[in-house]
């Protein structure tokens, strides 16, 4: 109860407009460049934190709540306990170990099975309508381990793929084509990590499909060129990480731009990893990877039909392999 009001009443505020709740499952690098984006971005009513680290976790919700004069209003919330994500929109989970210097994305794999035993399930339990969004890594294995044990239908479970990648991808040939990345449409599908595979076939600049056009005028390019930019997505976390020890500021606004196109009901094409059977050639497995889809408030709306080379194919089929492997040691 307020203890003197400096507005009078004339009207009770509105009862019946939507409220928009995201909660993000670890408050480190990763959880707060998230939160921090979302909020500068005015995409949520109310916000909840979860971490296991109380102390560290209640410094953090504190922090952000005292930017409040500078942000967008929005109630920020944080907890131990699972009840304070009741009635999300959408919850985003960051929590788990993270890659040391050259360790690889799947190295991971065992320690974050575990914790998310004990993170899914009261996630699903408050929130059964939500959208669950995967970022802890390898992100497409432990996609899948979410999708398992919410108990929730696949278009409802998703990981941030190769959003990231993607990015990297378009910053990498804007900067070569001296372009404004915004303006290339390009896309890396498959895992996000190692096997990720660059869709050379389809980029364009401006509606310019780059390959065709090279080819019909007969200007060279080298494959090596080709590969040595994929080699540097693939190859970008790995520097960041040995640089400054974790990434966090690209993945902050990768899922920033999931969590508006999800609230939003927004229906862009986002590379993000989904229940792939029965697209591509992925016929009997339930895998998780990234492939472009359509996003909106009810998740995954649907799935791009993009033309691949026969190459760009094969590459995708060794990818699923690679996550399969991975998978198929975890008796989930
Ligand atoms: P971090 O160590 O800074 O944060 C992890 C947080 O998880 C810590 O605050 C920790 O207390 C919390 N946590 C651990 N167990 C928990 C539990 N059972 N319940 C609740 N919270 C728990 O790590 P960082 O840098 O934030 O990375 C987090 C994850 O995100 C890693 O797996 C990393 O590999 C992944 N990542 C994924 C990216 C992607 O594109 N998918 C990009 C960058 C990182
Ligand atoms: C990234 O790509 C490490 O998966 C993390 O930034």
């Amino acid at each position: 109860q307020a203890f003197f009001k400096p507005i009078q009443s004339v009207a009770p505020p509105s009862a019946t407009s939507r409220r928009t709740k995201v909660s993000i499952v670890g408050a480190g690098n990763v959880g707060m460049a998230i939160a921090q984006t979302i909020l500068t971005q005015d995409l949520v009513d109310e916000l909840a934190l979860v971490d296991a680290k109380p102390d560290m976790l209640r410094g953090e919700m504190l922090d952000l709540q005292h930017a409040a004069a500078f942000l967008p209003r929005t109630r920020i919330l944080a907890s131990t306990d699972y009840s304070v994500t009741e009635c999300s929109d959408l919850c985003i989970v960051t929590a788990g170990a993270r890659q040391m210097p050259g360790e690889s994305r799947l190295g991971l794999v065992q320690r974050n099975v575990a914790l998310f035993r004990s993170i899914i399930p009261p996630l699903a339990k408050f929130s059964p309508d939500s959208v669950i969004l995967i970022v802890s890594n390898p992100v497409d294995v432990l996609t899948y381990v979410a999708w398992k044990l919410s108990g929730f239908p696949p278009n409802r479970v998703i990981g941030s793929g190769t959003n990231l990648d993607t990015s990297r991808f378009q910053f990498l040939l804007a900067d070569h084509l001296d372009v404004n990345a915004q303006d290339v449409q390009a896309y890396i599908v498959g895992e996000h990590g190692d096997s990720s595979v660059a869709l050379w076939s389809s980029i364009s600049v401006g509606g310019v499909p780059i390959l065709s056009f090279l080819d019909k005028h007969q200007i060279p390019y080298e494959k090596q060129m080709l590969e040595g930019i994929h080699e540097k997505v693939v190859g970008g976390a790995y520097e960041v990480i040995n640089l400054k020890g974790y990434t966090s500021w690209a993945i902050g606004y990768s899922v920033a731009s999931l969590a508006r196109c999800i609230t939003r009901d927004q229906r862009r094409i986002h590379p993000v990893s989904v229940l792939a059977r029965g697209f591509y050639g992925i016929k009997d497995e339930d895998i998780f990877l990234s492939l472009p889809v359509q996003l909106g408030r009810s998740g995954v709306v649907g799935v791009a039909n993009v033309c691949m080379t026969d190459e760009e194919a094969g590459r995708l089929r060794a990818s699923a392999e690679a996550i399969l492997e991975v998978q198929s040691q975890l008796g989930i």
